[in-house]
């Protein structure tokens, strides 16, 4: 920054200590000092306006526009960024998948009716359709209430993989949003991992066996797990995946963990995709990226994610 562009903004700083006094003044000599005030930061703003047109035009002044404000350019006191926990954990998340096999792909952050609802086998009319509480943008766009609505798109682009390596493994982490009053446990926009494998001989087992297997390696601990019937359109037959709560997370040790929903993935998504379900079989699950973190660091109010904190963001 020139000199007498730094002048100018010190200048227009200290204005600030004259309009507290212009507090302390008696009411008689407010109206004249304060007009005069005023004036005098009117003149300051346009010189600076000025200054800045002029250096810039003048080439004296590369704008870096990455560059972050820093009172004394050769002392920067500024804090430091860190990465959001959330990315953080997606990226291990992603690597965990990897290890296994998994392709990695991202979700989209607006959807459609056809990929919502149609395409993972919702009736149409049906009031499941209302379940997720969906958002809509007055063009009747979605923004996913859900990473399932990923699933047409990543089986019609591995599908190739069914002729060459006989099976499609996939997950795909995102951004999810929906339309529920908040509290400590639910958040307007939060992120899920979805899973999909096909082969000619997928079955439940391997997918229990999978999943487990991602918990424990996330936890660094093994785990029990338990499901109980679920319902989704998309799966037949549809569960719901319970983790026990490990001392480790901060449990006593009792009680079970939902950790998010599961299946057979249904012919008809299947079909939908262009998949024989007579020749192939997938499973598929789906779950909470936030719940995930937060009891693995015992967070325990889901909004502090989203909500631009920095002592909380600063533990990580
Ligand atoms: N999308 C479901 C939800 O958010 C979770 C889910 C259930 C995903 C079953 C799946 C699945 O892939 O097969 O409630």
């Amino acid at each position: 920054m020139s000199k007498q562009l730094a002048d100018l903004k010190l200048a227009l700083k200290s204005l600030g200590k004259e309009y507290a006094k212009l507090k302390t003044l008696p009411a008689a000599e407010k109206k004249s000092f304060g007009e005069k005030l005023n004036a005098k930061k009117s003149a300051l703003l346009e010189e600076i306006r000025r200054e800045t047109e002029r250096a810039v035009s003048e080439n004296l002044e590369p704008l870096d526009l990455s560059a972050p404000f820093a009172e004394n350019a050769e002392k920067p006191t500024f804090p430091r960024g860190t990465i959001h926990p959330l990315s953080a954990e997606l990226d291990l998340v992603a690597e965990i998948w990897k290890d296994m096999g998994f392709s990695v792909i991202e979700s989209v952050q607006l959807d459609d009716e056809f990929n919502m609802f149609d395409a993972l086998n919702f009736p149409q009319n049906h009031p499941a359709r209302d379940s997720y509480d969906t958002f809509r943008t007055e063009e009747g766009f979605i923004p996913p209430a859900h990473t399932s609505t990923m699933q047409y798109r990543a089986l019609t682009r591995f599908r190739p993989d069914l002729e060459e390596k006989g099976e499609i493994a996939v997950v795909i982490p995102g951004r999810v949003f929906r339309n529920e009053d908040l509290d400590a446990t639910h958040e307007h926009t939060f992120y899920q991992c979805e899973g999909i494998f096909v082969s000619k001989t997928a079955n439940l087992g391997q997918l229990l066996a999978v999943w487990k297997n991602f918990f424990e390696t996330y936890y660094g601990q093994e785990l029990n797990i338990k499901t109980q019937p679920g319902f989704f359109p998309f799966t037949e037959p549809s569960l719901e995946f319970q983790i026990e709560k490990p001392a480790s997370l901060g449990g006593k040790g009792d009680g079970w963990l939902e950790m998010g929903g599961c299946g057979m993935i249904h012919p008809n998504v299947l079909k939908t995709a262009g998949i024989d379900p007579e020749v192939y079989r997938g499973f598929a699950w789906g779950g909470g990226i936030d719940r995930l973190v937060m009891l693995k660091y015992g967070i325990n109010d889901v909004r502090y994610f989203e909500s631009g904190k920095l002592d909380f963001l600063k533990e990580f």
